[in-house]
């Protein structure tokens, strides 16, 4: 990768487009269908300039990142004598282990690159953290202490959002790990770099410890906020490993099968009946169905009276 490249990785991020930040609702709209006005389409997202993007907050050094030469199959990169980062694939070409400030390495990766990305940065928390690390008793630190508040924190992370939108392909998608301190603005922020249409889901990471608390309901889970660049997304929901096995409640409840798969009857107690869910059912036949409970109302009120006249007689 050469300065040529680096500059076209520039303009790149620059020419980059806003999505449209489109009224959800307006309150002035007649017709009430969604929620609120958000993303506000007023504001762009916090630190972005008009074709500058994150540029003068965060200036573009332009220096080629080196790459180690165990770049290579594991293999040929053992031959090579470079230290070797294998994530459990032998067979592929060596990972990369980057050390260093993303948005920095973030600006030297081609657009459109990537598949998949998760990040778990700092979460606003307003502490600093000292970690003891392995059998050398490492101190390994990161700062989450924020001068400016919330605002340069959001302008911090948006800056390198930005670059991930780039080098992101159209079918790729984003995790952002993150909690209660930030979540919601980070959120808000996203809309606008990602687009609203493109939230597909906060997944909700439950933990059982942490605190106890008497004045509010304890805080015990993490956010991790799901993103796709596009509508066109890869999500491999069914790929191997992914779904826990069905528990044997849910394989005993559903043991009809045709094309679509397995499934149950809902028509409690109709032994065959081909109604499985409300789609099922015609609208038709509710109609049918009050005038049958009205005429079964009108026999039973008959039977009554009947009844009623043949205790009078044998009287
Ligand atoms: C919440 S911790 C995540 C820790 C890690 N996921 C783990 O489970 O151990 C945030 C991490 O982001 C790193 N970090 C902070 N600023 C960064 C930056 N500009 N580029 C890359 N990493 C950064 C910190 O060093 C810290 O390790």
């Amino acid at each position: 990768m050469d300065y040529q490249d680096l500059q076209k990785i520039q303009k790149e991020s620059t020419e980059q487009v806003l999505p449209q930040q489109k009224k959800v609702l307006s309150a002035t709209d007649k017709i009430r269908r969604k929620t609120s006005n958000l993303p506000d389409p007023t504001h762009p997202p916090m630190g972005w300039k008009d074709n500058k993007g994150y540029d003068h907050i965060f200036p573009w050094i332009h220096l080629p990142r080196l790459h180690p030469r165990n770049h290579l199959p594991a293999e040929a990169s053992a031959q090579a004598g470079g230290d070797t980062v294998i994530f459990n694939a032998p067979d592929k070409p060596a990972n990369q282990l980057i050390l260093g400030d993303n948005l920095e390495v973030l600006r030297t990766m081609p657009s459109e690159s990537i598949d998949l990305i998760y990040i778990d940065p700092p979460f606003f928390s307003g502490r600093n953290y000292n970690v003891i690390w392995g059998d050398t008793n490492e101190v390994r630190s990161f700062y989450d202490i924020w001068e400016g508040g919330i605002d340069s924190y959001l302008v911090w992370l948006n800056a390198r959002l930005w670059e991930m939108r780039r080098v992101l392909k159209k079918t790729g998608s984003i995790y952002i790990h993150c909690d209660w301190h930030a979540s919601h603005y980070i959120k808000t922020e996203m809309d606008k770099i990602f687009g609203y249409d493109n939230f597909r889901s906060n997944i909700v990471w439950c933990y059982k410890t942490r605190e106890f608390s008497k004045r509010y309901w304890n805080r015990k889970h993490d956010d991790i906020l799901f993103y796709s660049k596009t509508d066109k997304y890869t999500f491999n929901w069914d790929a191997k490993g992914i779904l826990e096995p069905y528990s044997e409640v849910t394989i005993n409840k559903y043991k009809l099968k045709d094309e679509k798969g397995f499934y149950r009857l809902v028509g409690r107690g109709i032994k065959g009946s081909p109604i499985r869910s409300a789609k099922d059912v015609n609208l038709k036949w509710e109609k049918t169905q009050k005038a049958f409970k009205l005429k079964a109302e009108r026999k039973e009120l008959i039977n009554e009276v009947l009844k009623e006249i043949d205790n009078h007689l044998k009287i």
